[in-house]
């Protein structure tokens, strides 16, 4: 048993905004057992954007976009890395930290795209364009990755696509990412039909609306929502750019077309900005919560484990992509 240390208190001026007193009491043990831990482990939780407040601004160690964390993944000394966050950020820190433990604290946060195309699925685009240059998201297994010449994020998919220097580019899985770089780029991008579950929702109607009823508002969209909702936005990023967008712009009223958590997240740094919040939860992510990253720390589990020959093939893609 962890010794607890009564830390969790005073963290609660930080969430105060975003978490009611009467929800408080239910995290302050877990929190303290994960400060425990963590110190004992000598492990680092990352934590992706989506994930709760009190995982966000309590426990978390680092926090961003896939492309931050799977950069800050690579520069750790911690034994174990808690990835909080869905599996195929678990699997990429496992690819950058072959020798270290990595643990996802449910092995049921998938991701919609991840699931949307397999390995044979890459094979078979290939042989369909020769020669052409296969991008893959990070929203992938590792045997997609394996597959791939160079993986890309939110934050870097149009630099990616365009250090390849071809005329054609096949980009998977993500048909709505691969549309809104298109439309930035004259690089001709042969897109699969996947979608994000969350982003695909997401309608201009919705942008309309929420104009008429929040008078000046700012609309900020996720690059996996369909182009039609991008195009109605006044800006659209990676989660870690919608958030330094908020920190530099300070809009008075904002919209975060995506993912519910983030506007719980970013809102605690800027109590002047009015976060108007229609949004749609992650059932993937929010299968994370402190008592599993408890359990992961003291249980060991679960382990992420990549095979040796995908994971090799796999880190190739990923690191072609940092390097970019
Ligand atoms: P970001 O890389 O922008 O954080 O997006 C990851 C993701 O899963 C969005 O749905
Ligand atoms: Fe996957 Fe969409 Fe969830 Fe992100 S928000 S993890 S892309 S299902």
């Amino acid at each position: 048993m962890p010794i607890s240390l009564p830390v969790a208190a005073s963290l609660y001026d930080r969430v105060r905004r975003v978490i009611p007193p009467i929800e408080w009491p239910a995290f302050t043990d877990d929190i303290d057992a994960i400060l425990a831990l963590k110190r004992e482990r000598n492990a680092l939780i990352l934590a992706h954007n989506y994930q709760t407040p009190e995982i966000f601004h309590c426990v978390a160690d680092i926090v961003g976009d896939s492309l931050a964390l799977a950069r800050r993944a690579m520069s750790t000394e911690a034994d174990v890395i808690v990835l909080a966050g869905v599996h195929f950020m678990a699997e990429t820190a496992k690819l950058l930290n072959p020798d270290k433990t990595v643990l996802i604290p449910d092995l049921g946060a998938g991701c919609s795209l991840a699931d949307s195309i397999t390995a044979s699925d890459v094979r078979l685009m290939r042989q369909r364009y020769p020669g052409v240059p296969v991008v893959t998201y990070v929203n992938t297994s590792a045997a997609v990755k394996a597959e791939s010449d160079i993986c890309c994020t939110s934050g870097n998919a149009l630099a990616v696509v365009e250090s390849l220097g071809a005329p054609r580019v096949i980009m998977l899985p993500d048909e709505y990412l691969a549309q809104n770089i298109a439309a930035q780029t004259k690089i001709e991008i042969i897109a699969w039909k996947g979608h994000c579950e969350v982003h695909e929702r997401f309608t201009p109607a919705d942008i309309r609306e929420l104009r008429e009823a929040h008078p000046g508002v700012t609309v900020l969209a996720h690059p996996e929502c369909p182009p039609e909702v991008v195009a109605e936005a006044d800006f659209s990023g990676s989660t870690a750019a919608m958030s330094d967008y908020v920190g530099k712009r300070k809009p008075s009223r904002v919209v975060l077309m995506t993912e519910c958590s983030m506007s719980d997240n970013v809102a605690v740094d800027h109590p002047d900005v009015e976060f108007i919040r229609p949004c749609n939860l992650c059932p993937h992510m929010k299968r994370i919560t402190l008592a599993n990253i408890r359990v992961a720390l003291e249980q060991n589990r679960h382990a992420v484990t990549v095979d040796a020959e995908i994971a090799g093939r796999a880190r190739r893609a990923v690191e072609r992509m940092l390097a970019v």
